[in-house]
């Protein structure tokens, strides 16, 4: 079998490809593989790793394009999911810079992590004697997100950082200002809600990758939801985004039910910045949107029972 790995040596990039029996590594997880190309064929290359059972989150790093966690994925999972390829390509986790080989500089995202304050701060009502005492159903709201190990799979696979990494944040950073925001013992959830919001929160594209490939099986994505409805109860609803998702309700439930594109923009991004772009336009000759319905449609089928279903959401949500 072959590997080709993308390596970095601090000046230049380039391609290595070492040539493995498939019973050497067939046993093995992906990271058991590189372990056994540094120690079998060279020991110079360079990647992370440290617990080995799906803890530290040191050992991501991506396969054929898509990321994983080395030590957490078998080598026969790869073989079946790439249909017995004979050659894989290995590459360090996207979105990050890289330092060496499949060792990426951690320190932004961390720093981003700092930003959001990921660290409980407590209510003051807590007494020292008892703690921070939660019942089952408050611990059991937070659990999952407590299994984020910080790997950065969600991030090398987010759209938006590879777009633009200037104004938006790692997934996993949204991740833990969820976590800490919904922790009953917190003393402000806006504590953790004000920095996300300042750092990009309203800039995910919903492209849904990061839920796809988190190996703790996280979805990111849902806690960015989780907390825009947050910031937008807590009064912080000004910008594009805030209006682009009133702009959504209002097409579902107070109009026709149907997505009018053109409005949308309107919506959004304001009458003179819109027409200014050219948006209106752009969307009538893109065919998403009839010129007929620009004001206003005939209602969707179903729209009563659609309506219910969001009334129904919202009622949820207060209890
Ligand atoms: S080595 Fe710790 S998570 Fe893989």
């Amino acid at each position: 079998m072959k590997f080709i790995i993308d390596r970095f040596d601090g000046k230049k990039n380039y391609q290595q490809t070492y040539t493995v029996e498939k019973k050497d590594i067939e046993a093995l997880t992906l990271l058991g593989t590189l372990l056994f190309i540094k120690q079998h064929l060279d020991l110079t290359l360079n990647f992370t790793a440290s617990c080995r059972m799906a803890i530290c989150g040191a050992c991501g790093v991506r396969v054929n394009g898509h990321s994983y966690l080395g030590c957490d994925t078998k080598m026969t999972e790869l073989f079946e999911e790439y249909k017995d390829a004979d050659t894989f390509q290995i590459s360090p986790l996207a979105n990050y810079t890289v330092l060496s080989d499949l060792v990426v500089d951690w320190e932004p995202a961390i720093e981003n992590l700092r930003k959001i304050k990921p660290g409980l701060v407590a209510k003051d009502k807590f007494s020292e004697k008892e703690g921070c005492v939660q019942n089952q159903e408050e611990y059991d709201r937070i659990v999952k997100q407590w299994d984020c190990i910080l790997c950065g799979v969600c991030a090398s696979e987010c759209n938006k950082l590879t777009a633009d990494r200037s104004d938006y944040m790692e997934p996993f950073v949204f991740t833990q200002a969820w976590r800490v925001a919904n922790d009953s013992r917190t003393k402000d959830p806006m504590i953790h809600v004000k920095p996300a919001v300042t750092n990009g929160l309203w800039n995910c594209v919903h492209c849904q990758e990061c839920a796809n490939r988190c190996p703790k099986h996280i979805s990111a994505a849902d806690d960015i939801a989780g907390l825009r409805a947050l910031a937008l109860r807590k009064g912080l609803n000004s910008g594009v985004g805030p209006a682009h998702a009133k702009s959504f309700y209002t097409d579902l439930v107070e109009d026709s039910g149907r997505l009018n594109e053109i409005r949308l923009a309107l919506r959004t991004e304001g009458m003179s910045t819109a027409l200014r772009a050219g948006t209106a336009i752009t969307l009538m000759r893109a065919g998403k949107m009839n010129p007929l319905e620009v004001f206003g449609g005939h209602e969707i089928e179903g729209h009563k029972d659609l309506v219910k279903m969001i009334e129904a959401a919202h009622a949820a949500n207060k209890e």
